[in-house]
């Protein structure tokens, strides 16, 4: 049997040769009594890339925005993100559960908050209310199908939360190819928020690990809620070398994972034009609506799986096709002529 075509998600990335090397010739120093050399080296990187002061290496995304919450909120107060944020969706409410902060999600479109409804429900303190502690956003947004957060929005939002004394954090997992996608540096998108997290383990094809960044005093803030939530590691330079790799060679070719999007895309508008708007892909997230054929997604995902494509059902109706490192021109061709054979039989 060929081997399978994996749509569902970027973390199948498997490390380059050069991460593999890197990984063996690591330091292996004790992170969490010590400080690793090659940790402390990924989180300087990181830091520069993001134009913060300072990083901290955690072995996943979901960390280091459930320790971005701990360090900017006190146990009280309402968290405002957008209503398809992942951290309000996929991330098990950790930040009620475990930050002890109660959130409000606002509408919005491709991912940005609408304006007058963050306006609306930024609100300070009161004998009634602890208030908002933190405002998130998300680039590119997963849910909203890899949307970019256009740089004017990042800075409307930032500049709300300053005039009321509101921290921002931006969940970055996908913040270089939003970078790539806009065409600016990371450091560009990252001047309108006090904190950004980004993954290295997605389109970057690390193994392991994402790093949060910001000022110096808010990372030392954050480091003993890492060791709280049990994210201190000890020989991690193993894994943080492979990061240190992604940053510095696999950012510029993000932009082909976009290209390849940007095809499938195509291919899937002309077997159908109700199934996806290519317009609407951004980088390497296409989401498909399969309402117009009268099946649901389970049923669509299974029958990509019996022709050799793994997808993901977003929702009852929609699909999430990603594309990575090991998506060619190739792997794409053969996932739209799933899908024509599959639309064909669901038009019988
Ligand atoms: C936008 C976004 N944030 C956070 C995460 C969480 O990352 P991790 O799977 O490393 O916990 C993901 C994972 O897909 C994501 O897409």
């Amino acid at each position: 049997m060929n081997k399978i075509i994996d749509l569902r998600t970027d973390t199948v990335t498997q490390p380059t040769a050069a991460m593999l090397a890197a990984m063996q010739q690591a330091t292996q120093g004790d992170d969490s009594r010590d400080g690793d050399p090659t940790v402390i080296k990924l989180e300087a990187l990181a830091a520069v890339r993001t134009g913060k002061e300072a990083g901290l290496y955690m072995p996943s995304g979901t960390m280091t925005n459930l320790v971005a919450v701990l360090a900017h909120t006190t146990r009280a107060g309402e968290v405002l993100l957008e209503r398809g944020a992942h951290m309000l969706n996929t991330e098990l409410g950790g930040l009620a559960a475990v930050a002890g902060v109660y959130y409000k999600a606002i509408p919005g479109t491709r991912g940005a908050m609408d304006e007058t409804a963050l306006r609306e429900a930024v609100r300070p303190m009161t004998r009634n209310n602890f208030g908002t502690a933190l405002i998130c956003m998300e680039t590119t947004h997963n849910g909203a199908g890899g949307a970019v957060l256009p740089l004017a929005h990042m800075k409307m939002v930032y500049g709300l939360a300053q005039q009321h004394g509101i921290p921002v954090h931006t969940d970055g997992a996908r913040l270089f190819n939003a970078a790539v996608a806009l065409g600016v540096s990371a450091a560009e998108i990252s001047r309108h928020t006090d904190s950004v997290c980004f993954c290295v383990s997605k389109g970057l094809s690390a193994p392991v690990g994402s790093v949060l960044c910001g000022s110096a005093a808010f990372i030392e803030r954050a480091r003993p809620f890492r060791r709280m939530v049990g994210g201190n590691m000890r020989q991690a330079g193993s894994i943080a070398a492979a990061g240190i790799v992604g940053l510095e060679t696999m950012i510029d070719r993000l932009a082909d994972d976009h290209a390849t999007a940007k095809r499938l895309a195509a291919g899937l508008h002309a077997v159908d034009a109700s199934l996806v708007d290519p317009r609407d892909v951004e980088t390497n997230i296409v989401r498909i609506s399969v309402r117009a054929s009268g099946r649901g997604a389970a049923q669509w995902s299974g029958d990509f799986k019996a022709r050799g494509i793994a997808v993901s059902p977003a929702d009852s109706v929609s699909l999430r096709f990603v594309t990575h490192r090991h998506i060619g021109n190739a792997e794409v061709d053969a996932a739209v002529g799933a899908c024509r054979e599959i639309w064909k039989s669901a038009a019988k």
